[in-house]
């Protein structure tokens, strides 16, 4: 008997390593990728939404709509990751064929809350950008957006960050947009940036496996080569790191994760530019007893926070997912 794919939302600034995730998305067999809708982060959203057409046309497998959504943080000017993914966010190549699919004309997060609302109370969100879609769709219908059954968000750092000491970039681009998600009462399962520092790395062996599997493993690869080239300058030998590929994996084969930790999980969003970003777990269990009386009353722990994954594993389960 054949059972029910995963009906899930895909949200994306999509730059290369989000492109991977999208490419592994609509291989996988146990997944229906309902919508991918974009927002700025990695690059500005027009961008995003580009590079998200393109990634579905590599990807040679279903076309789900693709709906642009917000072009800036909440509260926050934007800011890029074009040092890690290249200017256009896909390495700055001239090799790429045309995207043969289109954007849609509707906001994502009109997109989202109808998906949701006619949706049967089983409809998952996979975010592998800032939060600010879903905080926007929070806070215009929290009622609808409590029937999503589970968020899996690539963001925060588990132990410390990749753009501060103490912030991951999806959290550290929109921290108020990350805290929102956090109140929503949706559960959640956060991939932080820890979870792919080992498992998500493909060194020299690996990305050639990869390149040579088929033409959309070799996308996968070329549009990773800012990545690449700024480790052949700096190590001495190419590798790239895939976070968002790695979120993906834990939602679809969680038997990957190798360490994780039930927390309730808040963002920082007064702090200075050490802490603005800051993913905050109180991971104090029942046992502990009453909490200060300087705090708020205790909360459940409300997400799943995961900081090891299996390289090995998940590098074969990439590899199956592309060739
Ligand atoms: C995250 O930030 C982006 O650069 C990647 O696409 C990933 O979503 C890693 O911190
Ligand atoms: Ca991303």
């Amino acid at each position: 008997m054949q059972t029910a794919r995963k009906k899930i939302i895909i949200d994306t600034d999509t730059a290369s390593d989000d492109a991977v995730a999208l490419v592994m998305a609509l291989r996988e067999p146990t997944l229906q990728v309902l919508a991918i809708t974009t927002v700025a982060g990695n690059v500005p959203l027009e961008l995003a939404t580009k590079n998200a057409c393109l990634s579905v046309t590599y990807a040679g497998g279903a076309r789900p709509p693709i709906y642009p959504g917000a072009d800036r943080p909440l509260c926050r000017p934007l800011r890029c990751a074009e040092g890690i993914h290249g200017k256009d966010g896909m390495g700055d190549q001239s090799c790429f064929r045309a995207p043969e699919v289109e954007a849609e004309r509707t906001h994502a997060v009109d997109a989202i809350l109808r998906l949701v609302r006619e949706g049967e109370g089983d409809i998952e969100i996979v975010t592998l950008g800032p939060l600010t879609n879903l905080a926007l769709a929070i806070l215009q219908e929290p009622e609808t957006m409590k029937r999503v059954p589970r968020i899996t968000a690539m963001g925060g750092a588990a132990f410390y960050g990749n753009t501060s000491p103490t912030a991951e970039f999806n959290f550290w681009v929109d921290a108020e947009a990350a805290d929102i998600v956090c109140r929503s009462g949706i559960p959640l399962t956060i991939v932080t940036g820890e979870a792919g520092l080992e498992a998500g790395v493909l060194g020299p062996e690996k990305l050639e496996l990869l390149e040579a599997a088929s033409e959309r493993g070799w996308f996968c690869v070329t549009c990773n080569d800012t990545m690449r080239q700024n480790s052949i300058r700096s190590r001495g030998y190419p590798q790239i790191g895939l976070p968002d590929p790695i979120a993906l994996a834990a939602l679809t084969r969680p038997e990957l994760i190798t360490g994780s930790f039930d927390a309730h999980v808040r963002v920082e969003t007064q702090g200075s530019d050490l802490t603005y970003g800051m993913m905050v777990c109180d991971r104090r269990p029942p046992e502990y007893g009453a909490v200060s009386k300087h705090e708020g009353p205790r909360q459940p722990f409300q997400a799943k926070v995961v900081y090891e994954m299996d390289p090995e594993g998940f590098f074969q389960y990439l590899y199956e997912l592309v060739k």
